[in-house]
């Protein structure tokens, strides 16, 4: 990967010490923020001068050289540009890459998906044309919205026929046709169907959680600190964040989606443990590539540097339908061992310093695994829109 650092490419370096010196001498702000000690070393939360950070792009290919504390450099390369997306080759070691596959299989990998209790609400018919009937492709993207399950026109048939609904077999579902219809068997023939075919659920991965600010293990930690040099966040930031080591095995996949939610004032942002009736909020992702797969999965961001997003349009393309549609996305990162990509979900608001808009490029998800098995984690870096509400947090970790 290094050997690509040629001529033609700029290389940028910065010394990170001194970053850290700028961004964290808040000490004389006391009465505004807050300072701790942790293993000798003094950290400084100031409410005026903290911010979120941005790393600069730059353009792409742009490498820029990260001198770590511990003596190491990583070599940062921009990727794209529209969503800003960073790699760092070698970001783990060997044997750190092998320790988190060995952590998770300890607290046990569970299947990824929950299904979704659409019932309970109804699901909504996607007649796109308004002709009062639903074609297959109609019927298709409404248990896509409504199950979160990606069908084919083969398998929609063979449900209308085992579950009677299409009477006249002309692959239209009429209003007469939808009085017999209730919600509730699909969900239970979709739910039956899906033990037969994981594959074509929307997420078919297994999965562990692990909590920074819970964990004693000595490797974790110095991972976190790695990170919080790089992407120049304090600690206890870092510490906030959730960590989830996923497995995909032969067909494993997810298709496109955001990591974060748009921001919605009257709904708060999901707590650990807590998601119902909040929304996702995530800064960051940081994605780590933990082994190297012998075929396919790729990382894909099926928007990157499209002019504009139309989400009609994208929808009847069925662009996040990465099962199938990998192969059409321009950027795709290989999962090497050791890498990481590095992305922003959400701008920074010039007003506030803080968490803004969500960036909607950043569209993404796993393409099929075609041969061996993938391994990655991601290292969500989560904050709020409101600032005083990460503060309030930092300031309960720090006095734990
Ligand atoms: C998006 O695409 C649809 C379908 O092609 C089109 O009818 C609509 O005008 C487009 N919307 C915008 C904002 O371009
Ligand atoms: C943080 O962001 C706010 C709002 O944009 C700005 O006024 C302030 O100067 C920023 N602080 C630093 C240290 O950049």
């Amino acid at each position: 990967m290094l050997l690509k650092m040629s001529a033609q490419k700029k290389i940028c370096s910065f010394v990170f010490l001194l970053t850290i010196i700028l961004m964290f001498n808040a000490e004389e702000n006391e009465e505004d923020g807050f300072c701790y000690k942790k293993d000798g070393v003094s950290e400084c939360v100031s409410l005026q001068n903290f911010n979120l950070t941005r790393l600069d792009g730059g353009q792409v290919g742009d490498i820029t050289e990260i001198f770590l504390q511990d003596g190491k450099t990583l070599q940062m390369e921009t990727l794209n540009t529209r969503p800003l997306v960073f790699e760092i080759p070698d970001f783990l070691s060997d044997e750190e890459c092998e320790h988190f596959i060995n952590v998770a299989n300890n607290i046990g990998m569970k299947a990824s998906y929950t299904e979704r209790q659409t019932t309970q609400k109804g699901i909504s018919l996607m007649d796109i044309n308004s002709d009062k009937k639903l074609s297959l492709a109609e019927m298709k993207l409404t248990i896509e919205n409504g199950f979160d399950i990606y069908l084919e026109d083969e398998d929609v048939i063979e449900m209308y026929k085992l579950m009677k609904i299409d009477t006249n077999n002309d692959n239209f579902i009429t209003q007469a046709e939808m009085k017999d219809f209730s919600p509730q068997k699909m969900a239970n023939y979709l739910s039956d169907f899906l033990k037969e075919h994981p594959e074509k659920h929307s997420r078919y991965s297994k999965q562990a959680w692990l909590y920074p600010d819970q964990s004693t293990d000595e490797v974790f930690n110095l991972v976190q600190k790695r990170v919080s040099e790089v992407v120049q966040l304090p600690m206890s930031l870092i510490q906030l964040s959730d960590f989830q080591v996923v497995n995909y095995g032969i067909n494993g996949h997810y298709n496109a989606h955001l990591d974060s939610s748009h921001i919605r004032k009257e709904q708060q942002c999901c707590d650990r443990g807590r998601y119902s009736k909040c929304r996702i909020c995530r800064y960051m992702t940081i994605l780590f590539y933990l082994n190297d797969v012998d075929d396919g999965g790729e990382t894909a961001f099926p928007f990157a540097n499209k002019d504009s997003i139309n989400h009609t349009n994208s929808h009847l393309n069925r662009v996040q339908h990465l099962y199938k549609k990998c192969h059409e996305v321009d950027l795709r990162v290989p999962a090497e061992k050791r890498k990481a990509i590095i992305w922003y979900n959400h701008f920074i608001d010039e007003s506030t310093g803080w968490m803004g808009d969500i960036d909607e490029y950043t569209l993404h998800g796993g393409c099929p695994v075609k041969a061996g098995e993938k391994w990655i984690a991601n290292f969500w870096i989560k904050t709020n829109d409101e600032k005083s509400i990460d503060l309030d947090k930092i300031k309960n970790l720090l006095m734990k």
